[in-house]
């Protein structure tokens, strides 16, 4: 029985339904983790709620909730405080069940789509697709744990107007396709750039190629996919380094709906969604308009007849909907993109595509800053490559297990250099900015990634010198491991709220705060050194505490070494 709380929270609107009548028992209980100790393990509001609702003093309402609340098999006897609180404490035996009970979480027959990574063909990845592929990851992990069926999709930007003037460069240029790597393709990608504003034949055969591209012209096709297997290729090599869940598999590009976009126009005509502006057809949805008051239309035909990232992520939702059977509907991008998402989700919705019940969420967040407080850039103004950062930031993680013997250094110092990029992205509220810092993320002490890492393996190094594993957890005497018990029954239901916030560093505050209790239980309470049931009990508690941050850091899809 891990989740109590829900128990509980049944049973307080099962007290204020007899108390005060039926339609009390809906209010929200508000059953919360106490405060602070004194007010024992979690406390609820609902008799200041109640009181409000039937102008009686709250207080009063407290006594007569107490009086139907039957909780006497899970709790001491509940105090009333202050103005009307109800604080409940979980009777030893129950909290150590809770404890001792494994997590589990049953299928929810509901599946989920979550968009992420999403870096952009012949360019190197940058640090917002580092945020996006490790929140995307976390969340994944996240939402299969609690019982979704997870599909991944790597919606890669593999298609435009580019390919059509880097095509024409390489035949002008006579160059071997095959012959091409990363940086030959950034290359090429500036020539043909600089070749297309400055000579305006060129840009004409640049514009017929991508139409031959999008009629799947077999020669200019194979040019275009080679560019896009040497990016592919690279990204792979980012994603291994990264110790991500993307495969190839999960590469649903843009270019994958190429085909779907007439049919996407025809059905927004249909239904009077599209207008023709300049050439060009929009849709101008109600209540989108700009500062100064003009409307901001979704562009989903160009002028020249081309179609853009709009119309390819309505073929997306389209797509994600009718053959992918979503019920849920995620979006791993910087919040700069919100406006667009907003605008998709609009129109899908007007177009049908998008039923109600299916929910389309964007998870934006905040840009990587370096040093000066700017957005992250190398010092000539360039994106940082990403394997450089997360190779120094393993080389630093190196020099921080200097001297310590037993481990397999190698192996831990990317564990651990890789786990501290991770948790510093994941650690803030994503929808902020946050700095990129070496020092403060290889940290050993604060809210960083090796000081769990480091909490985990303590505990494992403590408990194989035990000998035993424990069993059952039996007693709970000492105030800091009732502490350290209850917050590992917290789990489960921090695991579900990031579930449903798609908020991850909720579980990163959490996991900080089962390490920090955690010192506090090691300095008073003797583990390997107490005797009888006593230690039985703690080792069974470092146990359980062990499995909290191995699984809480999988999560994250961060390593939890054994040794470091
Ligand atoms: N490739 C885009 C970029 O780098 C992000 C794509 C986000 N996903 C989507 N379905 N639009 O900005």
């Amino acid at each position: 029985m891990p989740a109590v709380l829900p128990v509980l929270a049944t049973r307080l609107s099962t007290a204020a339904a007899t108390a005060f009548g039926s339609a009390y028992g809906e209010l929200d209980p508000e059953l919360r983790s106490a405060t602070k100790p004194e007010f024992g393990h979690y406390q609820s509001n609902l008799a200041l709620r109640l009181g409000n609702a039937l102008r009686r003093p709250p207080r009063e309402i407290a006594a007569g909730l107490v009086e139907a609340l039957d909780v006497t098999d899970l709790c001491q006897p509940v105090e009333i405080a202050g103005p009307g609180f109800l604080n409940l404490t979980l009777l030893p035996s129950i909290l150590a069940a809770a404890v001792n009970e494994p997590v589990t979480f049953t299928s929810r027959q509901q599946r989920v789509v979550v968009d992420y990574s999403q870096p952009n063909v012949a360019k190197q990845m940058h640090v917002g697709h580092l945020r996006s592929t490790v929140i995307g990851d976390a969340l994944c992990n996240v939402l299969a744990f609690v019982g979704y069926d997870v599909i991944r999709q790597n919606h890669v930007g593999d298609w435009g107007t580019q390919y059509g003037m880097m095509i024409e460069q390489l035949l002008e240029e006579d160059l071997d396709p095959e012959t091409l790597d990363l940086r030959g393709l950034q290359l090429l990608y500036e020539r043909s750039r600089k070749h297309f504003d400055a000579d305006g034949t060129f840009a004409d055969k640049s514009r017929a190629r991508v139409v031959l591209l999008q009629a799947g012209d077999p020669e200019t096709r194979a040019s275009w996919r080679r560019m896009v297997d040497v990016s592919l290729d690279d990204f792979d090599q980012v994603y291994a380094l990264l110790g991500s869940q993307l495969t190839r598999d999960d590469v649903v590009g843009e270019s994958a709906y190429n085909d779907d976009l007439p049919r996407i126009v025809d059905e927004l005509t249909q239904a009077g969604l599209l207008t023709e502006s300049d050439g060009a057809l929009c849709a101008f949805l109600p209540g989108f308009t700009g500062r100064d008051g003009q409307p901001l239309p979704v562009i989903v035909r160009k002028s020249d007849g081309g179609f853009g990232y709009s119309a390819t992520d309505l073929a997306a939702v389209r797509h994600r909907v009718a053959t992918l059977h979503a019920d849920r509907i995620v979006y791993v991008v910087d919040h700069r993109q919100a406006l667009h998402f907003d605008q998709i989700f609009t129109l899908a919705r007007a177009a049908g595509w998008l039923p109600p019940t299916t929910a389309a969420e964007h998870v934006g967040f905040g840009t990587v800053l370096g040093p000066d407080g700017k957005p992250f850039k190398t010092r000539a103004g360039g994106t940082v490559k990403l394997t450089t950062l997360l190779d120094e930031a393993v080389a630093r993680a190196d020099a921080l297990l200097e001297g310590r013997e037993g481990i397999d250094r190698q192996a831990t110092a990317k564990a651990v250099g890789i786990g501290a990029v991770k948790y510093a992205d994941l650690s803030s509220d994503r929808v902020n900015d946050y700095v990129f810092d070496f020092d403060r993320m290889v940290a050993m002490t604060g809210n960083t990634g090796p000081y769990l890492q480091y909490a985990h393996a303590r505990l494992t190094r403590l408990l194989s010198k035990a000998n035993e594993q424990g069993g059952e957890i039996k007693e709970l005497k000492e105030p800091t491991e009732e502490r350290l018990a209850l917050l590992l029954t917290g789990f489960p239901d921090v695991v579900l709220q990031v579930a449903e916030t798609l908020q991850p560093h909720r579980l990163c505050t959490y996991l900080y705060d089962v390490a920090t209790a955690l010192s506090a239980f090691y300095e008073h309470c003797p583990v390997l050194t107490s005797e009888g049931e006593t230690r039985a009990s703690r080792i069974a508690l470092c146990t359980a505490t062990r499995k909290v941050l191995h699984d809480g850091l999988g999560l994250l899809g961060m390593a939890a070494p054994d040794a470091m």
